[in-house]
């Protein structure tokens, strides 16, 4: 026998058996295996929405695509729900648009209302089970034209929306996502003038942040005041992005420092301020302020993870622009040059146990743009790993869903970038199909499922 393969027969022998038995993490039984997806990006003709407005302008979404008819689910939705039965998942994170519901002041669209009731009772009368998210990067047009989160109306307008989802569609759905990743809403808004209201003013944040919290935290008092009024049971979230966030040059302080600033307001400024109603921005140089919010303290009851990569974050005097932002130089990356960095979602999580104990968390999206499907298996399976590690580390983790179900409209990146356990075709029907490791993904599942099912002696 060959010396290396000897060598490697011998390493292979030499590994503990916990270590294999480690590879494959256990699942609790009742673990939500899910898939998420968002309305704008795969419903199609959302033309009420601010970001189809956005759309129309020149130069904003890559090769001057618009969403249109996205992946045509607002038509093909019962074929969907097919596809994730077919996964095996038992939840589905989904959003409301509320541009469709509302296109107008004050005209509710009850014919959208039927069809997103229909989905949902659809939805858990196959066994799988929806959280609800209110606010996925979208307004409806005339909420935007009113100011957006810097309106004061927005509070009570967002908190009526949302009773209206919850009684008129949804009224036993439990998990309820009020906003969708505030920080990078905020960043792609406000700061890199990627969306809607297209701003590059670091000095305009604050309104919007604030505007955030306040409708968030009156949003979760009124859903559940609604639900408590029909005795459920109810909890809400928020899906936050988070990074990891490391220094760039590993030995120099500096960097050391601009990364501690970024990992502090990017990731933990919002979900900490909705524990203790206390918003703390600080950045040498730029904006500092503190906030309190009185009605904000605690309103999570459970934290919604986004997790994708990591940053490595090079200091420069002139503050934080997009060169401050790196990939680290020979690491696998996806289709959108965003480094693969599977260990990354263990210490997320480990930090975000760490900074807000006992909290259930639920991983609300986690995926790739990998058009070739050459990566997304080993990305899965990479990512299911580290979170069984963070689990066993006592990281109380509910679910795991994969962004996304379907490719989708990637906002300014346009169709190009593909997210999907299942190819779209877009030239050819929309015809789905599972790509391979979409059939990892299930196969995942459905072993995961089993296993607990025969533990818990069903
Ligand atoms: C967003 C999704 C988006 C995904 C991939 C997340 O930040 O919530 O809408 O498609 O990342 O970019």
């Amino acid at each position: 026998m060959p010396i290396l393969s000897s060598l490697a027969l011998f390493l292979v022998l030499s590994v503990p058996r916990s270590a294999f038995a480690e590879t494959a993490p256990r699942f609790p039984a009742g673990f939500k295996w899910c898939t998420a997806t968002s309305a704008h990006q795969i419903e199609g003709m959302n033309q009420h929405s601010d970001w189809w407005q956005w759309e129309q302008g020149v130069g904003r979404v890559r090769h001057g695509e618009r969403s249109g008819r996205a992946a045509d689910h607002w038509n093909r939705w019962i074929d969907d729900v097919g596809l994730m039965r077919e996964l095996g998942v038992n939840t589905y994170r989904m959003s409301v648009e509320w541009a469709r519901l509302e296109p107008r002041r004050g005209e509710i669209d009850w014919a959208v209302v039927s069809r997103y009731r229909a989905e949902i009772d659809l939805l858990r009368a196959s066994g799988i089970e929806p959280i609800i998210t209110l606010h996925h990067f979208t307004f409806p047009q005339w909420i935007r034209d009113l100011g957006g989160w810097e309106w004061e109306g927005i509070f009570e307008a967002f908190s009526e929306f949302g009773v209206l989802v919850y009684s008129a569609i949804a009224p036993d759905v439990r998990d309820w996502i009020t906003i969708n990743e505030p920080m990078v809403h905020l960043v792609a808004g406000y700061l890199v003038g990627m969306s809607p209201p297209g701003l590059s003013d670091i000095g305009a944040t604050r309104a919007p942040l604030v505007g955030m919290l306040k409708a968030h935290a009156r949003v979760y008092h009124a859903l559940h005041a609604s639900a408590a009024r029909a005795s459920k049971p109810l909890r809400v979230g928020l899906a936050h992005h988070l990074r990891v966030m490391d220094p760039y040059r590993r030995l120099n302080p500096l960097d050391a420092a601009a990364a501690a600033v970024a990992d502090q307001v990017f990731n933990w400024a919002f979900p900490v301020a909705v524990e203790t109603g206390v918003l703390e921005v600080r950045i040498p140089f730029g904006p500092s302020f503190s906030e309190f919010i009185p009605t904000l303290a605690g309103t999570q009851d459970f934290i919604g993870v986004n997790y994708y990569s990591r940053d490595l974050i090079v200091f420069s005097a002139r503050g934080f622009t997009r060169g401050s932002f790196k990939v680290k130089a020979g690491a696998p990356v996806s289709d959108m040059n965003w480094e693969i960095y599977p260990r990354g979602l263990y210490r997320v999580l480990v930090e975000l146990a760490k900074r807000i104990p006992g909290k259930p968390v639920v991983i609300t999206e986690n995926g790739l743009a990998d058009a070739a499907d050459t990566r997304r298996r080993a990305f899965i399976r990479d990512h299911l790993f580290y979170l069984g590690r963070a689990m066993a580390a006592g990281v109380n983790v509910e679910g795991y869903c994969h962004w996304s179900l379907l490719d989708n409209f990637e906002w300014s990146d346009g169709f190009e970038p593909r997210f999907g356990l299942y190819e779209v075709d877009y030239d050819n029907g929309f015809k789905r199909t599972l790509r391979a490791s979409g059939q990892y993904y299930s196969e995942r599942v459905r072993a995961s499922t089993a296993r607990a099912r025969a533990r818990a002696g069903e």
